[in-house]
């Protein structure tokens, strides 16, 4: 199977496993079985191995995972082996806490520019990085060749924003404003709605609550 056929489920779920060998590989574990990956991540061992089939399996069986080997693996196949260059448009409260998080950098997402359309934030800084006014993206964006842009701007703005940004040539956005964007199939997009993740608490809260509703 390509990787291309694997499914969006099984891509969502790597960067769990991700966090739990680095948490391992930390701890000096060195060698892990499904058995035991499954009793820590509340996984059955079987999905473990069905996801990690579709990548040719990891290890051999009976014998366990090399915890460094698919840790560097996982890390390969998301892509996060190598630096992603990217840019923040709306340095505003989500901006500046997206852009102040260092540990995204640790993963090798490096934050190069920021941009808002308030005057106000012209010059002020976040983390290093300058807020620019958003006139100087397109040049700036085009000039460092930045892969991402993060879009933190209000839902009216993000629409026109994020053809603009095709047109400077973006790979991917990740789309905070709530709004789908009609952006062409080579742009890769990631929307993220905390308050979908709110809503589906309530929702389970609501559920445990009152079992026979
Ligand atoms: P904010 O008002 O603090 O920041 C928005 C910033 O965008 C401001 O600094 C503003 O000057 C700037 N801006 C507006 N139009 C612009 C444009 N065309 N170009 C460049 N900059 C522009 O708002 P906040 O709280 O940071 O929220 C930002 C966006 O993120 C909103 O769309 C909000 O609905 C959304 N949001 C999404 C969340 C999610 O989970 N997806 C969570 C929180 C906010």
């Amino acid at each position: 199977m390509s990787e291309k056929d694997i499914s969006q489920a099984v891509i969502s779920r790597l960067p769990r496993y991700f966090r739990y060998l680095g948490d391992l590989k930390e701890k000096g574990v060195e060698r892990i079985s499904s058995q035991e990956l499954s009793d820590i991540m509340k996984v059955t061992a079987s999905q473990i191995r069905q996801d990690f089939n579709n990548f040719g399996g990891f290890g051999q069986q009976g014998y366990g995972y090399n915890v460094t080997y698919l840790y560097d693996e996982i890390s390969k196949i998301l892509g996060i082996d190598k630096q992603h260059s990217l840019v923040i448009i709306g340095a505003g409260h989500l901006g500046q806490a997206i852009a102040g998080y260092t540990n995204f950098t640790r993963r090798g997402f490096v934050f190069k520019g920021a941009f808002d359309c308030n005057p106000n934030l012209y010059g002020t800084k976040i983390r290093d990085v300058e807020v620019r006014p958003v006139d100087e993206m397109e040049e700036f964006v085009k000039k460092n060749g930045i892969e991402i842009a993060v879009l933190t701007i209000p839902k009216e703005q993000a629409v026109p924003m994020a053809h603009k940004l095709v047109g400077c040539g973006i790979k991917a956005i990740w789309n905070f404003a709530h709004v789908d964007l009609d952006v062409p199939n080579n742009i890769q997009v990631e929307n993220v709605h905390l308050s979908d993740s709110l809503m589906k608490l309530s929702y389970n809260i609501n559920r445990y609550e009152n079992p026979n509703k």
